[in-house]
């Protein structure tokens, strides 16, 4: 079924970790369906680049450098969001950092980073966005992976931090459904044309093996993974709460006959 064209207008959406990917590409689909987005990352060059582009497609952007590790610097940036735009009806928190390394030879230090970027940043997002969520109403999305539920070697790091995204997820919306919020998330399996494709699947042949594996044997677009979140947002999933949506095509399924 095919969303409403103006079914979140008006919706003041942060989406985190967006300057450049698959929540650029949920940041593109949130404001192309009629929501003012504020888009945050790390890097200032990279996230102004991100808003340019968006505001190249006529969207309504501002954007916001901050390091997801910081609680109070996520705090600064909801803070300044809410007053400028008034309550947060979506928060999509994507930031994430990845890289492929046996447990051996893993450093405290590698793990500590991983879980940081990945897990505690989505505490630091959703906390600081706590206090300026629109009550009842708003919608919490937190992008997570296949590696929540599919232990894959030399990803201890990223399934650990990626699992404890998922069981967070539970917790608060069992906590804050009360006050009429909802939280979920969005897997994406391998998306085409993305940094954390490229460092999964490092050369053509174990790009060929991971798409095979999958029941649906392509790889995802950005606009599949922009549909679920936007999806999961609308009035069309105002009874959704505390799920993960896998938009992986299959891959979590864990194909043991896959060609090659
Ligand atoms: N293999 C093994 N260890 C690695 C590593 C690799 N490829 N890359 C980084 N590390 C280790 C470092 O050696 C360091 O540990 P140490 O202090 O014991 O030496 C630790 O991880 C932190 O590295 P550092 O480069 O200081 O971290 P950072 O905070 O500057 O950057 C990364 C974080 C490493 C995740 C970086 O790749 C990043 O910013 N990624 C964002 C983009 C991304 O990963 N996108 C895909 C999303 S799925
Ligand atoms: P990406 O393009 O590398 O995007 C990662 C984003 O996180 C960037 O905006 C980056 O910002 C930001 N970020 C990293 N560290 C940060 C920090 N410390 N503080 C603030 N921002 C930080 O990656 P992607 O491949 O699109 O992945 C996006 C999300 O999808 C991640 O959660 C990832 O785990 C998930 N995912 C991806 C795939 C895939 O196939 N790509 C599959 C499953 C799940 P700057 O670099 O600008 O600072």
């Amino acid at each position: 079924m095919a969303l409403d064209p103006q079914c979140l207008s008006g919706r003041n959406a942060v989406v985190v970790g967006a300057s450049s990917g698959i929540n650029l590409g949920v940041a593109h689909r949130l404001g192309s369906l009629g929501a003012q987005i504020a888009i945050v990352s790390r890097s200032p060059d990279r996230i102004a680049a991100a808003a340019d582009a968006l505001r190249a497609d006529g969207l309504d952007v501002t954007h916001h450098a901050g390091d997801v590790r910081e609680a109070t610097a996520m705090q600064a940036i909801m803070t300044e969001i809410a007053d400028a735009k008034g309550p947060i009806d979506i928060v999509v928190s994507g930031a994430a950092g990845n890289f492929f390394v046996p447990a051996a030879k893993m450093s405290a230090n590698a793990f500590k980073t991983v879980i940081d970027i990945d897990l505690i940043d989505t505490f630091n997002v959703l906390s600081a966005a706590y206090p300026h969520l629109k009550r009842p109403g708003a919608v919490l999305v937190n992008i997570t992976a296949p590696q929540a539920e599919r232990a894959m070697p030399m990803q201890a790091h990223a399934c650990s931090a990626k699992a404890g995204i998922e069981m967070l997820t539970r917790c608060l919306a069992l906590e804050w459904g009360v006050e009429g919020i909802r939280v979920n998330a969005v897997s994406p399996g391998p998306i085409a044309d993305t940094e954390g494709l490229a460092r999964l699947a490092t050369d053509a042949e174990l790009a060929k093996r991971i798409r095979d594996a999958l029941a649906l044997p392509r790889f995802g677009q950005l606009i599949d993974i922009g549909n679920a979140v936007a999806w999961l947002c609308s009035e069309a999933a105002s009874f959704v709460t505390g799920t993960t949506i896998n938009c992986d095509g299959g891959m979590r399924l864990g194909n043991l006959y896959a060609p090659g």
